[in-house]
């Protein structure tokens, strides 16, 4: 008995533009996967990408003509690449090499595939695939930085075993069902388990000022924070973020309010209610200088060195935590040196959290590690409990605590 699969894309037009990775042999079964779910697939096809599956079999598989030249002349007189790039509702490409990144990067336009990339205005979702060493390059790096800014959404690639060489590493194409899932998640979202739900949150240090060029920092790069906010985007949610200055780019699908101090940092957050959740990652200086100067502080031979009087800033968590707007789910961080858990628990009660994700810091000669890097070991600490998960990187954190916040918001 076959199960008639429900038509989550119905009548929803993909132009699905094919370049030259081996992968590109997966694209007949994700064409024949987004068809089942009522797709109209149409197809666009680099020249080295036909080197890897024919035309003929793509075409057929999409009960389409597959269109591949810039200049042929009838493929010109019958679409045309702007029309192309313009009636879709969606562009996937699938797979992405390292060249077609880069020319997108750069918006480069001399065949089809990239004229219409440039020429589009509908959402680019990509699923990369290239070997390893590819994708590790610092010129495909900067290339995905640009495109993440550029607003293009990437599926994948995923760690696993190339095909051509047997070398294993970041760089697999996503298996089509994922590939699949994110076009449903770019296309439907009124479907994602977070859509309606209105999150505010923190991420990045706070620098509260000495003079106009002088200021207490901390160690906080905004990573963690930034990925917390991109997972529970990528799940629907309105998310509110108020960033401190960071170096890092504003995630995608995110509406960003970048301020500078603790307190700048409270009166953006406060303005947010209401929310479903406040999820508070930032590293708040918890003191900002009592007696800082309007013009920059001189040295003077005949005077001591200034001394620095300090005064308590607001604690945003505890602020929200016990507002008379407060969120229904109130989340906190914690980084602790020692007594990890102990605190934690302590700045559950006292902070008014449902949640706090406490990370241990204790190891000081590797604070750069997780303050700043990209590893982090958490314990999950609530009302319900204490659980422990193995060290992960910081996007794995995020997509975790992402389906916790699911989880906790719409049961
Ligand atoms: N936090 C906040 N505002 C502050 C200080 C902290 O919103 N002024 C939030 C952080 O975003 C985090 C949590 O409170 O979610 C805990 O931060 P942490 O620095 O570990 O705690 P502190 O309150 O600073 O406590 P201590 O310095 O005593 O460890």
């Amino acid at each position: 008995m076959t199960v008639a699969l429900e038509k989550t894309l119905a009548d929803k037009k993909i132009l699905l533009i094919i370049s030259g990775g081996i992968a590109a042999y997966k694209t007949p079964d994700l064409i024949r996967r987004l068809r089942e779910r009522g797709a109209i697939v149409q197809p666009v096809m680099t020249p080295s990408a036909q080197e890897f599956v024919t035309a003929l079999t793509v075409g057929a598989v999409a009960a389409k003509p597959v269109y591949t030249d810039l200049f042929s002349r009838e493929d010109e007189q019958d679409v045309g690449h702007i029309r192309l790039a313009r009636e879709a509702d969606l562009i996937v490409v699938a797979p992405a090499t390292a060249d077609l990144m880069a020319k997108l990067a750069q918006g480069f336009a001399n065949d089809l595939a990239s004229a219409i990339l440039l020429a589009r205005k509908v959402p680019l979702l990509i699923a990369p695939a290239m070997n390893p060493a590819m994708w590790a390059n610092p010129a495909t790096q900067r290339n995905i930085v640009l495109l993440k800014q550029d607003g293009v959404q990437f599926v994948g690639p995923e760690i696993g075993e190339m095909a051509e060489s047997g070398e294993s590493g970041l760089g697999r194409m996503s298996e089509p069902l994922s590939i699949v899932a994110a076009i449903e998640a770019a296309l439907v979202p009124e479907n994602l388990p977070l859509a309606g739900k209105r999150i505010i949150m923190t991420s990045g240090p706070t620098h509260e000022p000495i003079d106009p060029v002088r200021y207490i920092a901390n160690r906080s790069s905004g990573k963690q924070g930034h990925a917390i906010a991109q997972a529970l985007a990528k799940l629907g949610a309105d998310v509110q973020l108020v960033s401190g200055p960071v170096t890092i780019p504003n995630p995608v699908g995110v509406h960003v309010t970048h301020v500078e101090t603790a307190r700048e940092m409270l009166q953006a957050v406060e303005a947010k209610l209401p929310a479903d959740a406040a999820v508070m990652v930032a590293a708040v200086a918890d003191w900002r200088t009592a007696n800082a100067s309007d013009q920059k502080i001189k040295k003077n031979p005949d005077e001591a060195a200034p001394t620095l009087s300090m005064t308590e800033n607001p604690d945003i968590l505890a602020t929200i935590g016990h507002h008379h707007q407060r969120p229904q789910l109130v989340v906190g961080f914690a980084a602790e040196t020692n007594d990890l858990l102990v605190n934690a628990e302590r700045k559950l009660i006292k902070k008014g959290a449902d949640i706090i994700v406490a990370n241990d810091v204790s190891d000081v000669e590797n604070i750069g590690s997780v303050m700043g890097g990209d590893h982090n070991i958490v314990h999950i600490v609530s009302h319900e409990g204490i659980e422990e998960w193995p060290e992960m990187s910081k996007e794995q954190v995020a997509g975790r605590l992402s389906l916790l916040i699911t989880e906790k918001l719409t049961k």
